[in-house]
């Protein structure tokens, strides 16, 4: 084994932040950058609030500091690891691009309100990770303003989210406001000056024991009285940390703090990098990969095209799991099979001293797609293939229109181009459509998002008429029972880009009274792979089960 590639992948730490919207997460990412040295000088969020779809800011940062950051991931290092933050959309609309970001990562960062507790996005996302198992981390943030009880919060998130939550620190307030916290790990006290710039700065910090004779010195018995009862209670009552557990997935260490004013997110960071995995093995048709011993390998997260308005390219983010990748290198396609060179990366470390152009299983690279390539495509040296990037079912179904119809070939490439980034599905239908696939996505704003970019990016006017139905499933089983279960009222048979059939309802109703009555097929709410639907077919043609994946 290669020992400097295994202390590499050793030190990668890739994760997500996971939080519904205005629980902090730009707040809380910049102060990530901060307090790893990435930047030296926050900016106020509302300045930023202002810009903030623009890039600039963050390409400013970039040349700034020499740290590379694109719209999908940011990399810095601190105290000897590399951090790979992902980034996942901030919009309220339920994404799918969010998913297909945790696909990515190897652990979460869950971000909460301190009055709000678990949203409704948190929930999703929390569901999203507990599927794949993925060891979250909390940060309890806006502690800076008095919120739910600790106590009372740490409750309701348990029996919300079903999962034990540890709280590794606890704050201490001094009539109603925040000075510092208590790491429960080592039993340390955490005092910090307040700053007057805002939270633009690292604070200043006093760090000592808890038994320390100058605790009371610090601490009027007003303050140290309350928080030596919390603890003490903790202590009895409280979840025991089980760090085997969190690695699992099934317990959450929470921390409390505020990204605004930055106290406690030192606090957390070191925590969370020592807690959180580095890159693990994957599993893989051929068996579980291992990160360090086998060749390189990664799969397509994420496709995003016309970066650059001036030329029409499209980026594919590729996420390392396992070896080295070093630019020329020759990987295979597995969903053709075709060999692929992978030129330089662009905008890759742009810290090219000391990483040069290489990187490592966990690292995101993106590559120049000249249309070679698809979300959820693995691309390795070798016979490899990873399950792919889950594609989830459209609850919203919509046929095309367009203004002018001698723009139909741009209409066609700007729809393909928009399916393979993943915005949108594509499904055919003759009697639905006629030649012009519908359209269907999980969220409505896909649909914004689509009419929007087929304007200005392919130049086609097209307006939507949306279309009864409510639920999608594919479905695999025998061609003769799929063609029955379609023919329902209110039901239709569509098929995808890639030749997958899948039933439309006209609602929930019409879908649950199918799976019921339809034993011998097998419904999908997330797509089957090829290989997938070959034995789902082969087994229920064998042996006509039924059920819902
Ligand atoms: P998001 O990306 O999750 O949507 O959240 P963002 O960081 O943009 O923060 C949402 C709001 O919450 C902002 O206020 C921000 O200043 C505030 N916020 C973030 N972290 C903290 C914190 O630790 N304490 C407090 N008190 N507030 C915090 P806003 O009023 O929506 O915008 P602005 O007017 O302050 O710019």
């Amino acid at each position: 084994m290669n020992s400097s590639l295994a202390r590499e992948i050793a030190r990668r730490r890739t994760f997500a932040i996971i939080s519904h919207p205005d629980a902090g997460k730009t707040t809380l990412t910049e102060k990530l950058l901060l307090y790893g040295g990435a930047i030296h000088l926050a900016g106020s969020v509302k300045s930023r609030r202002a810009s903030r779809h623009a890039a600039s800011d963050w390409m400013e940062m970039e040349k700034e500091r020499g740290i590379s950051i694109t719209s999908s991931v940011m990399h810095f290092d601190y105290q000897g690891f590399r951090i790979n933050l992902l980034d996942t959309p901030g919009h309220q609309d339920f994404s799918e691009d969010t998913y297909r970001a945790l696909t990515a990562a190897d652990s979460a960062v869950m971000l909460l309100d301190n009055r709000r507790g678990v949203e409704a996005r948190t929930r999703q996302l929390f569901t999203v990770c507990r599927r794949r198992r993925l060891p979250i981390h909390g940060f309890v943030n806006k502690c800076d303003r008095v919120g739910e009880d600790p106590l009372k919060l740490i409750d309701d998130v348990q029996a919300d989210l079903g999962i034990p939550c540890f709280p590794a620190s606890w704050p201490i307030r001094r009539t109603g406001r925040l000075v510092g916290l208590v790491d429960r790990s080592d039993a340390t006290l955490h005092l910090y000056t307040r700053g007057d710039d805002h939270g633009a700065t690292q604070l200043a910090e006093t760090t000592l024991a808890l038994s320390d004779p100058q605790v009371e010195e610090l601490l009027e018995p007003e303050v140290l009285d309350p928080l030596r009862e919390d603890l003490h209670l903790l202590d009895e009552a409280g979840e025991r940390f089980d760090l085997e557990a969190v690695a699992q997935g099934e317990a959450i260490p929470l921390h409390f703090g505020s990204a605004l004013t930055n106290v406690g997110v030192d606090l957390f960071l070191r925590h969370f990098l020592a807690e959180a995995p580095p890159p693990a093995p994957r599993e893989s048709t051929k068996g579980v990969v291992d990160p360090v011993r086998e060749p390189f390998s990664g799969f397509v997260f994420k496709i995003q095209a016309n970066m650059d308005p001036k030329h029409r390219d499209r980026v594919a983010f590729l996420r390392i799991c396992s070896g080295l990748f070093e630019p020329g290198i020759s990987a295979t396609v597995s969903r053709t099979g075709r060999a692929l060179r992978l030129a330089r990366p662009q905008e890759f470390l742009a810290d090219e001293r000391r990483h040069g152009d290489t990187a490592v299983a966990g690292d995101v690279v993106g590559l120049h797609d000249r249309g070679e390539l698809r979300v959820g495509d693995t691309l390795a040296v070798g016979d490899v293939e990873y399950p792919g990037v889950p594609r989830f079912s459209p609850e919203h179904f919509a046929r095309v229109k367009m203004e002018d119809a001698m723009r139909r070939k741009h209409l066609d490439r700007g729809l393909r181009h928009l399916a393979e980034e993943g915005t949108i599905l594509l499904l055919f239908s003759d009697s639905l459509s006629g030649p012009v696939p519908i359209v269907g996505a999980v969220g409505r704003l896909q649909f914004e998002v689509l009419v929007d970019r087929l304007e200005r990016e392919y130049g086609v006017e097209v307006s939507l008429e949306t279309l009864p139905f409510r639920a999608g499933r594919w479905v695999t089983g025998p061609e003769r029972l799929i063609r029955e279960a379609g023919r329902g009222y209110g039901q239709q048979i569509t098929r995808d880009v890639d030749d997958h059939t899948m039933i439309l309802f006209e609602s929930e109703w019409a879908l649950e009274r199918t799976i019921a009555r339809e034993k011998g097929l097998t419904f999908h709410d997330v797509q089957p792979t090829g290989k997938e639907r070959q034995a789902a077919s082969l087994q229920d043609a064998q042996a006509g089960t039924s059920g819902t994946t």
